[in-house]
């Protein structure tokens, strides 16, 4: 699918280029929707699971149409579809891309036997440990990282009304004792299941806490590391070299950052039980079924996917910050980091030229209300313009009715603020709770005028339900792809990340020996600082 045309060298790129100088730079919500009163209504789209109110954006449907030109030019469709029928489209790694085929059901999709054949061995694995009373067991700790972790990292506390009590998760992560002591701090080996984590078995900061892992385990009476190590991993030689010989293996077309409907997704399985982690996988093909087969203009990940173009590429923005209303979604912003700027953070194209546009935007965020009283100030008022994704839930699982009325509206009049601003004269007309009588009341004024118009997206769910969680996740890896599709990069490597991998591997015996040599000085200050 090389051949596709990068999104600059088409017809629809020169008219957005026009459209945005005579339209898009001036644009004003406020004036929008005053002219058109049927503007919820057609920037709403209903995808499985997620209703996404688009209307507050800097878009009209001129803006709209030409975006979905840009979309056909750059033959979208056939790009998808090559996607999802298995051709090698991670280029650079010559692999396919097959997250989609996991959460496929029985008899569908690419792989299905080998792809449902861990699943059930999983699934029925998952049922005997957390029969709790014959396992013995009652902490998991998942060592794994990036992709490894990031994903159930966020499903488990996500889904915390359906986890299962009395079995007790634990993330460890990071190549740093701080992390992986507290966690050995509260367990006891006899109760304790270690989930070895890793695509490839080789990650530094895995195999250093795996090996610290098992040191404890043997040292603390822990006599059966069969039963107590589990590995997740597509290198099954390896982990039998580490000493494990119970592995749920996957396959090299999934990528790190897309494998948590993989094995990699064990101890989401082993929180929510079989048939919730089936759910889970079915919300997100729920996703991928309406991705591959909605028209352009009604496909929500399409949409958000030529959004994010529009905006980072002829708006300038170059940040975009995600607030979701619901406590159990807190890891999802680093979930999103991760699955957007590792996928999308590139600078050339397919071919390798260097791009002359801007790529992933920086993704980051807070659930809400918690955002609202640290950063959303700099959202009001910086000079700056963020769009903001709000996520809200319909329904909660719980019983204070008044405290999620009260998280509901705080989320609304969030992004009605960020949009209808203040003007100087409103502010004159308030009483400033807590300035001073001193200052002139026209200073103070401005100083509490918000200027608006700041876009956002409001996703909205009936429920958080593992089926509502695949959903929304799949929604998120589409759109990735989307506007990686259209800007000509490979989504799906992460070559970035093996420079800083490789320096760390010739500085570590330097802190051994205090070699500084052919070192920057900058560098070689701080070594010797810290090896003195
Ligand atoms: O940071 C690079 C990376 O390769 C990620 O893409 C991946 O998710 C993570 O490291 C962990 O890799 P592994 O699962 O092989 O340990």
């Amino acid at each position: 699918m090389n051949n596709a045309p990068r999104c600059d060298n088409t017809l629809a790129w020169t008219a957005l280029r026009g459209h945005y100088e005579a339209h898009g730079r001036d644009f004003d919500l406020r004036e929008a929707f005053a002219r058109d009163a049927g503007r919820f209504e057609a920037f709403g789209i209903e995808a499985p699971e997620v209703f996404a109110d688009l209307s507050k954006n800097r878009w009209d449907l001129a803006t709209f149409k030409l975006l979905l030109e840009l979309a056909r030019e750059c033959r979208l469709e056939a790009r998808r579809d090559a996607m999802l029928s298995g051709e090698a489209i991670n280029t650079t790694e010559g692999r396919a891309v097959l997250h989609t085929a996991l959460r496929a059901p029985k008899g569908q999709g690419p792989f299905s036997s080998d792809v449902h054949e861990v699943l059930d061995r999983m699934l029925a694995y998952v049922e005997r440990v957390r029969d709790t009373s014959a396992s013995g067991i009652r902490h998991v700790v998942n060592i794994g990282i990036g992709g490894s972790d990031l994903g159930p990292q966020m499903v488990v506390p996500a889904l915390d009304a359906y986890c299962r009590r009395g079995l007790h998760f634990h993330f460890v992560s990071n190549v740093d004792g701080h992390d992986i002591s507290p966690v050995l701090r509260e367990l006891n080996p006899a109760e304790t299941l270690f989930i070895i984590a890793s695509k490839t078995f080789t990650t530094q900061e895995t195999m250093a806490n795996a090996h610290v892992a098992k040191a404890w385990f043997l040292a603390n009476g822990g006599t059966d590391t069969r039963r107590h190590f589990v590995a997740t991993t597509t290198n099954v030689k390896a982990a039998a070299e580490f000493g494990i010989d119970t592995t749920f293996g996957f396959w090299d077309w999934v990528g790190g950052r897309y494998s948590l409907w993989s094995a990699i997704g064990l101890p989401i399985a082993l929180a929510v039980g079989a048939d919730n982690f089936r759910a889970l996988l079915a919300g997100a093909h729920a996703m991928d079924q309406h991705f591959a087969q909605a028209p352009l203009e009604s496909n929500l990940p399409v949409v958000l996917g030529l959004l994010d173009v529009w905006y980072r590429n002829f708006h300038g923005f170059s940040s975009r910050s995600v607030a979701p209303y619901h406590q159990g979604l807190k890891r999802l912003p680093a979930y999103l980091q991760q699955l957007e700027m590792e996928s999308n953070g590139k600078c050339v194209d397919l071919s390798g030229a260097p791009l002359p546009y801007g790529t992933s935007p920086v993704v980051w965020g807070e659930p809400g209300t918690n955002g609202q009283h640290a950063y959303f100030q700099m959202l009001h008022q910086g000079t700056d313009v963020i769009p903001v994704e709000f996520i809200a839930v319909k329904r909660p699982i719980h019983e204070h009715a008044d405290l999620h009325a009260k998280l509901l509206a705080n989320c609304l009049a969030q992004s009605q603020a960020l949009m209808q601003g203040k003007t100087t004269d409103q502010a004159l007309g308030d009483k400033a709770p807590t300035a001073s009588r001193e200052l002139d009341p026209g200073v103070v004024a401005r100083h509490r005028s918000f200027p608006g118009n700041r876009p956002s997206t409001t996703l909205l769910l009936e429920h958080l339900t593992p089926r509502s969680l695949g959903a929304l996740v799949a929604l998120y890896e589409h759109r990735v792809f989307v506007s990686g599709a259209l800007w000509g990069i490979n989504s799906f490597d992460q070559w970035g990340v093996e420079l800083g991998k490789a320096l760390c591997n010739d500085l570590l015996p330097r802190f051994a020996n205090g070699d500084t040599q052919g070192l920057d000085a900058s560098t070689a200050g701080l070594l010797k600082r810290l090896v003195a």
